[in-house]
């Protein structure tokens, strides 16, 4: 079984460039479904996930192949499966997001009805109810979900919450249908932007994307042109490291991001006391080490995002004073706590938020990551212990951080994958 392995206490200095956005480039990766041509999706990283997607369409009639490093070419054969493989979408819940291409491009999809996870309830019936607004038959038994239509007819939706995957699954089945369907309350994410532009490059008419309200004219049919497609930065991966250089009081440049995607935690940790500044596409975060305690309100883009939460919980955590985080997005986030406070933090949960009352010094210890991010704030929880950390769980790291334990290594961690 696969641990990391880190001696606490160095601070972190020098640069590091960060990888395409995970949850942009499984959509794209979804999205591929459409193309009527062939696709190039260059910027991508090699993390579990996008192996597990490759597999996912391979299973349903996709041809993928890596062309050089980070880059994916991707063609659809004729005669597209509309059944995903069980096992796969047990492994990642990211596998819904082809009900929507293939629901438009052959008319029905089968799946293993995703359940709970660890982070808290999720649901799909936000997806459901809106196939069944453009006109899709949806059936849910034996603990699979089936949905079939010969027609899609655009319509008005009001989403119940702004979902990221219902937003987007919505987006790709009303891209076909007939008329227009407008999303309300849809989510903001920059992700969300992403497959806007990719969709529109293969002929879609799509606007509004990064507002609440977007816009879906139906075509009838999409373009037969070959695309190429570089995906964003990865927000996520930029604010692990940014909070990184935080706890540790170090001082780092981040390489090829766009800081706008990540100003709610820029603009929580200046008033932490960390020092940021941009330079076009590179941002360097310098820090003491000594940080003023702050409330965080975990929100839907453009608020904090909840993907950051256990990370900024655990810098949290060696803060001077008392913080406060209210998670609003997932309710059963706080799984990680446990194992925070193994190391010394003093955390204590109560019902959607986490009361953290700033200690003076963590100490290593052997801790388990519970989900991918969670894993995350265990190894910056580590890179400020005192001796040595031992994460196990490590298979959820590498779902969504590339090399992380090199990367950390360049800028001066003691850190080393054990297997
Ligand atoms: C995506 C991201 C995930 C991120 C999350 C929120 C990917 C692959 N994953 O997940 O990393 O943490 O957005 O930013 O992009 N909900 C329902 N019914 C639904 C759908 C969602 O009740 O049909 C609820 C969920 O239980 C949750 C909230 O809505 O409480 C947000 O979920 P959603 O935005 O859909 O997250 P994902 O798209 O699954």
């Amino acid at each position: 079984m696969e641990q990391l392995h880190i001696v606490g206490g160095r601070r972190l200095h020098g640069q590091v460039r960060i990888s395409g956005a995970k949850n942009a480039v499984l959509k794209l990766m979804a999205a591929s479904l459409l193309v009527e041509n062939e696709c190039i999706i260059r910027n991508v990283p090699l993390i579990k996930d996008v192996l597990t997607m490759i597999e996912v369409l391979r299973n349903l009639g996709v041809e993928l192949s890596w062309e050089e490093e980070a880059v994916l070419r991707i063609k659809p054969k004729k005669g597209l499966n509309y059944v995903a493989p069980d096992e796969l979408v047990r492994e990642m819940r990211a596998s819904v997001q082809v009900m929507g291409p293939l629901l438009t491009k052959i008319g029905k999809v089968k799946l293993f009805q995703p359940g709970g996870c660890v982070i808290g309830q999720r649901p799909i019936d936000l997806h459901l109810k809106g196939f069944q607004a453009l006109g899709a038959h949806v059936v849910e038994e034996h603990g699979y979900v089936y949905a079939e239509a010969s027609k899609l007819k655009g319509v008005d939706i009001h989403l119940d919450f702004p979902s990221v995957g219902a937003t987007e699954n919505i987006m790709a089945a009303a891209i076909l249908a007939e008329g227009t369907t407008v999303i309300k309350n849809a989510a903001k994410e920059p992700e969300i932007i992403e497959e806007q532009n990719f969709y529109n490059r293969l002929g879609a008419r799509i606007r509004g994307a990064g507002t609440d309200t977007i816009r879906i004219e139906g075509v009838p049919a999409l373009r037969s042109v070959p695309v190429d497609y570089t995906v964003i930065p990865d927000r996520i991966e930029a604010g692990t490291y940014i909070l990184a250089a935080a706890i540790t009081g170090g001082e780092i440049t981040l390489l090829d991001v766009i800081p706008e995607h990540f100003e709610a935690l820029t603009s929580k940790l200046k008033e932490c006391g960390v020092q940021i500044q941009i330079d076009g596409d590179n941002m360097t975060v310098a820090s003491s080490g000594k940080l003023k305690a702050i409330d965080v309100t975990i929100l839907p883009y453009p608020g904090f995002p909840t993907d950051l939460q256990p990370q900024m919980t655990a810098v949290m955590s060696l803060a001077d004073g008392t913080s406060l985080i209210t998670e609003n997005v997932f309710g059963g986030r706080f799984r990680y706590v446990d194992e925070l406070v193994r190391m010394g933090a003093n955390i204590r949960v109560e019902g959607r938020s986490a009361v953290v009352k700033g200690v003076k010094r963590l100490t290593g210890a052997a801790v388990i990551a519970p989900d991918l991010r969670a894993g995350a704030a265990l190894v910056l929880a580590g890179l400020a212990a005192e001796g040595k950390t031992v994460i196990e769980g490590v298979h959820f790291i590498d779902r969504g951080y590339e090399r992380i334990e090199e990367k950390l290594s360049s800028l001066g961690a003691e850190i080393s994958l054990i297997n």
